[in-house]
Parts: C-alpha cells; structure tokens; sequence
C-alpha cells in the first residue's frame, strides 16, 4: 500500500468521563483492512485515524479531537482539528458519533452518570447507541450523528469525518 500522509494523523484523547486533560498524543500508521463497522454516506471522504482500539475502555465512551490536512481548492493547511468525536468500543468494534449536537451545534459531552451523551445548551440527552433518550428533555429532533468507523488490521480505528445539518429530523451530511 502506498504511503499516504494524509493518514499519518495525531490523536488525542481527550476524555473517558469527564476529563479534560490530553491522555494520549500519537502518530499512527497507515491502515490496511478494514474490520468494523461503517454507515453510508461518505464515500470518497478520507479516513482519519483517531485511536488505537486498546487505548479505548471498554463500554466507557471517550471523546477525541479529529486532526487532519485541510485542502481548500489550491492549498493544503496540515494538521488542522476538523472537530471532536466520541467514541464507544464494544468489543473489537467501535461505534463512532460526531460530537456536534444535532440541534444546534453545541459540543455533545457526557452526562454525570457515564450512561448517557447529554447537550447541555437547550438540554438534549441521548442514549450511549446516539438514541435520543426516552423519558428525558430533548430539543434535538434525531439522535446523534454517527460516523462511518473502522478498526484496521494494526487496531487503529479510522473515522470519516462529516458535518451534518443542525435542526432537522432527518441526518443530511453537509458537503
Ligand atoms: S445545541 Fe444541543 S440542545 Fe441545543
């Protein structure tokens, strides 16, 4: 496979439940096979490589900055923070959401109990699966935003990076 810079990413961890504190700062390598689940949507968009799967607790979310090269027509900013993302490994699988509220752009965290993803700005609580939590106060009209995700043969896992539009029911990835 031929070397591609844009896959040489840094990551950091930035929190399981509630820290803030930079955990990890690594570069990874470049990815062969994919091993984990991924949704529609995205085709042509890169993979940005965001953890090592070890590095994820089990069953505890944690949310990462996404670092990657920036190309604006003509020119390439390198290493730019595109956003944040959380991720939940279950096993040798991840599940990956955009940490954009979905009802209107606010940064997803964790709720106090480690059991839910709560927004904090209108009062919006989802389920650890990105469900929007039954019972609870929700201004968002979906849940959150998943994000194609694999795990690759050396155990990074990869994320396509999307942005969606805020405030409707329906997920639409903005270009
Ligand atoms: S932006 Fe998250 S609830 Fe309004």
């Amino acid at each position: 496979m031929a070397k591609d810079p844009s896959r040489r990413r840094a990551l950091t961890v930035l929190a399981g439940a509630g820290a803030t504190g930079a955990l990890a700062a690594v570069a990874l390598p470049s990815a062969r096979l994919v091993a984990g689940p991924a949704s529609g949507g995205s085709s042509g968009r890169p993979w940005v490589q965001v953890a090592r799967l070890t590095e994820l607790p089990e069953g505890q979310p944690a949310r990462v900055r996404v670092i990657a090269d920036q190309h604006d027509g003509y020119t390439t900013a390198k290493q730019q923070p595109l956003g944040q993302v959380w991720l939940l490994r279950k096993g040798a699988e991840v599940l990956a959401f955009t940490a954009t509220c979905p009802h209107l752009g606010c940064t997803i965290d964790l709720a106090p109990d480690g059991k839910h993803f709560f927004c904090p700005c209108h009062t919006s609580w989802f389920d650890l699966d990105g469900k929007k939590t039954e019972g609870k106060p929700n201004k968002s009209l979906r849940g959150l935003d998943a994000l194609p995700v694999r795990v690759t043969a050396e155990k990074t896992v990869e994320v396509q990076f999307l942005r969606f539009q805020t405030g409707t029911a329906k997920a639409e990835v903005l270009g």
